[in-house]
């Protein structure tokens, strides 16, 4: 069988091709490291209400001073709600969801993470202005999505 010379250059050529697109997914995904940093702690998502911190979601103060926003969003609603922080202090929340996958933003804020079942999303937020803020699901999560909204109140610190 013979192969024509054009036939040959155009096969070769889109060999190379594939071999560096798929080069550049290894090196972006290997190298970069492309990773969500949600990803590294893990929590049953079955068990959520006999767990020791996401059984009873709330706002913690803890011994150092930091502030603990502990955050369960289900279909279709978040627990804590209202969720209280100070104003001008590091906020950490920490965030779960026992059924599907949901979103957590902070409206008017930076704060913005995505909830996933089974992992636990963390980020730390300090909130400058004292107001309320509402709290949208910006995941699609089920007919009710469009409802799933919160409240965040971030309150001046006393004098
Ligand atoms: Cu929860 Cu959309």
């Amino acid at each position: 069988m013979s192969v024509e010379r054009y036939e040959k250059f155009w096969m070769w050529g889109a060999g190379v091709l594939i071999v560096l697109f798929l080069g550049a997914i290894g090196f972006s995904a290997g190298l970069q490291a492309v990773r969500p940093p949600s990803h590294l702690e893990t929590v049953d998502p079955a068990a959520l209400d006999a767990h020791p911190e996401f059984g009873a979601p709330s706002v913690v103060v803890r011994s150092d001073g930091a502030v603990v926003v502990t955050v369960v969003a289900s279909m279709f609603a978040f627990a804590p709600d209202p969720i209280e922080v100070p104003a001008n202090r590091p906020v950490t929340f920490r965030l779960t969801s026992p059924d599907v996958i949901h979103g957590f933003q902070v409206v008017g804020t930076n704060a913005n993470a995505m909830v996933v079942p089974g992992y636990v999303s963390q980020f730390t937020m300090t909130f400058a202005r004292p107001g309320e803020y509402a709290i949208v699901c910006n995941e699609y999560c089920g007919l009710a999505h469009h409802m799933m909204v919160g409240r965040l109140v971030v309150k001046a610190a006393r004098p």
